[in-house]
C-alpha cells in the first residue's frame, strides 16, 4: 500500500473523497479545484492560480474570505469553551439568538439552532407539523405545500419539500404529503409569459390547491423568497403577500427558506423585509456565518413557541435534540460575521453593486442571455439556444461556458442537475463586499467566455 504522505492532495482526494452532485466515473479527466487558500473576494488553487469566487464558495461566504475578527472570536471560544450541547445553555448560543431576534420583527423571536441549512428546513418542517396539531385539534394537518424548481436540501424532509426531479427520483418514495405547484418564472409561465408582469396566478395556485386538499389536512406553505439554487426567481411583487394571505386565510403556517437570501443577498438584510411580511417559521444558515463554521437556525414567532408549551402534557414539547447544533465555536463566528455584516451594512453594498453588476450584464446584450433575473447580488443568467423562442441552451453548452468564464479567472455557478432540460441557467452570487472594480472582472469574463463559444 502507498503511504498516504507520498501522495498529492489530489491523489488523495480522487481515491477517497466521495464528492457531492458529482459524477465520479472519469473525473481523473475534470478534477474539482483544490483551493487553498482566500483573501476577499478571491481564492487560491493550489497551482497558485487566483480566482474571483464569484459564487462565495456555495451562496455563503458573505463577509468575504480571511476575516480576522472571525477567526479571533472563534479561537478565543475554543479556548474557553471548546464544545458544550443545547440541551443546557451557554453564553454565545444565547447571546446569538438574542442578536437575531433583535434584527427580526418583534414576533420573530425564538431561535432553534442546528448545523445546516437542511437541518433548519427539516426543523423548520416539523416545527410546523406539530404545531399545526396542536393549533388545530382534531384535525390532521400534515400536508406541505412547495414549488417546482425550489430548493430545500438533502435530509429526506427537505427533499420531499424540494421541487427538483433530478435531486430526488433516486431517493423515491420520500416523506408523504408533500405537494409542488408552480414556481413564478414569468420567463416560462404558461399562464402570464406573453405579458409584462407576473399575474400572481402561481401564487393563486396555493389557495386552489389547499382548498382541493382541504385546508384542515394543510400545515404549511414553504417557500424561498427567491429560489436560488433552482434556477434564480426572485418572488415578483405581491407574491410573498399574496402568499401571507392565503395562508392567513386557511390557518396554514408559513415557512420562508432564506438560507441563500438571508443576511444582505438580496439587497436587504432579509429579502422578506421587500414585502414587509412575517413569516411563521424562518430558516436561516450559510450567511449566518458566511461558512467559516457550520451553523443554521430555524426562527420562529412566539405563536408557534407557545402552541408547545404545557404544564401537564409532557408531549407537548419540540422533541428534537442536536449534538452539534448551536455550537459554542460556530455561534461565536455567527457574533463576529454579523459585526462585520452590520458595521460594513452589507446588504447596502449588495443592492448597490448587485444593481450595478445586473445592468453591467444585461449590456452585454448576448443573443444566447434570454433573461437575467437580479436581486441585489443574486443574479442568475437564463441562456438560451434561440432567443424567440426561448429553447434553454443544451446543458453540455452551458457547463463549457461555465468552464470557459472560468478560465478567464471567475468562477460562476450553474443550476446543476435541478429539472429536465432546463439547467441552463448561469449564477452569481459573491461575497456582498464585492467592489465596482471587481463587478467589472465578473462582467469581463462573462463577455470573454460567451465571445470564446461564439455566443
Ligand atoms: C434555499 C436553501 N435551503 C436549504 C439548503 C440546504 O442547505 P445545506 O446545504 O446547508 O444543508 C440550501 C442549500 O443550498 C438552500 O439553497
Amino acid at each position: 500500500m502507498t503511504s498516504t504522505t507520498a501522495l498529492t492532495t489530489r491523489e488523495l482526494d480522487l481515491q477517497h473523497v466521495w464528492h457531492g452532485n458529482l459524477q465520479h466515473h472519469g473525473l481523473e479527466q475534470r478534477p474539482p479545484l483544490e483551493i487553498v487558500a482566500g483573501e476577499g473576494c478571491w481564492v487560491t488553487d493550489a497551482d497558485g492560480r487566483r480566482y474571483l469566487d464569484a459564487m462565495a464558495g456555495l451562496w455563503c461566504v458573505n463577509v468575504g474570505y480571511g476575516r480576522r475578527s472571525i477567526v479571533d472570536a472563534v479561537a478565543a471560544q475554543m479556548a474557553q469553551l471548546p464544545y458544550y450541547p443545547l440541551t443546557q445553555s451557554h453564553p454565545p448560543a444565547a447571546r446569538l439568538a438574542a442578536r437575531l431576534a433583535e434584527m427580526l420583527p418583534k414576533d420573530l423571536d425564538r431561535v432553534f439552532f442546528v448545523n445546516s441549512g437542511s437541518e433548519a428546513v427539516e426543523t423548520a418542517l416539523k416545527i410546523a407539523r406539530q404545531c399545526a396539531r396542536r393549533l388545530h385539534p382534531g384535525q390532521s394537518r400534515y400536508k406541505i405545500v412547495a414549488r417546482h424548481r425550489g430548493y430545500h436540501g438533502f435530509t429526506m424532509g427537505a427533499v420531499s419539500a424540494t421541487g427538483q426531479v433530478t435531486r430526488k427520483q433516486a431517493f423515491e418514495p420520500l416523506v408523504p404529503g408533500f405537494l409542488h405547484v408552480a414556481p413564478p418564472d414569468h420567463y416560462r409561465c404558461a399562464s402570464c409569459s406573453a405579458g409584462p408582469a407576473c399575474t400572481l396566478d402561481c401564487a393563486d395556485e396555493i389557495d386552489r390547491v389547499i382548498r382541493m386538499e382541504g385546508p384542515e389536512t394543510v400545515a404549511a406553505v414553504i417557500a424561498e423568497p427567491a429560489i436560488g439554487g433552482g434556477g434564480v426567481f426572485p418572488a415578483p411583487d405581491g407574491y410573498i403577500e399574496r402568499l401571507r394571505e392565503i395562508c392567513d386565510r386557511h390557518g396554514v403556517l408559513l415557512i420562508l427558506d432564506e438560507v441563500i437570501t438571508g443576511f444582505g443577498r438580496t439587497g436587504k438584510r432579509f429579502a422578506f423585509e421587500h414585502s414587509g411580511v412575517t413569516p411563521d417559521l424562518l430558516t436561516l444558515a450559510k450567511g449566518i456565518t458566511s461558512g467559516y463554521l457550520p451553523l443554521a437556525a430555524t426562527v420562529t414567532t412566539r405563536r408557534v413557541f407557545e402552541a408547545f408549551q404545557s404544564d401537564r402534557d409532557e408531549t407537548a414539547k419540540f422533541a428534537q435534540v442536536s449534538t452539534f447544533g448551536g455550537h459554542p465555536c460556530s455561534c461565536a463566528a455567527a457574533l463576529a460575521n454579523l459585526d462585520i455584516f452590520d458595521s460594513e451594512r452589507l446588504w447596502e453594498n449588495s443592492a448597490r453593486v448587485g444593481a450595478d453588476l445586473a445592468h453591467q450584464l444585461r449590456a452585454l446584450n448576448a443573443p444566447a442571455i434570454g433573461e437575467i433575473r437580479a436581486w441585489g447580488l443574486l443574479i442568475g443568467l437564463e441562456m438560451v439556444a434561440d432567443r424567440s423562442t426561448r429553447t434553454p441552451l443544451p446543458e453540455s453548452e452551458v457547463i463549457r461556458l461555465q468552464r470557459a468564464i472560468r478560465d478567464q479567472g471567475v468562477i460562476v455557478g450553474r443550476n446543476n442537475d435541478t429539472v429536465p432540460g432546463l439547467g441552463n441557467v448561469l449564477t452569481i452570487s459573491p461575497p456582498l463586499i464585492l467592489t465596482e472594480k471587481e463587478a467589472d472582472i465578473i462582467v469581463s469574463a462573462v463577455g470573454a467566455g460567451l465571445e470564446r463559444m461564439g455566443l
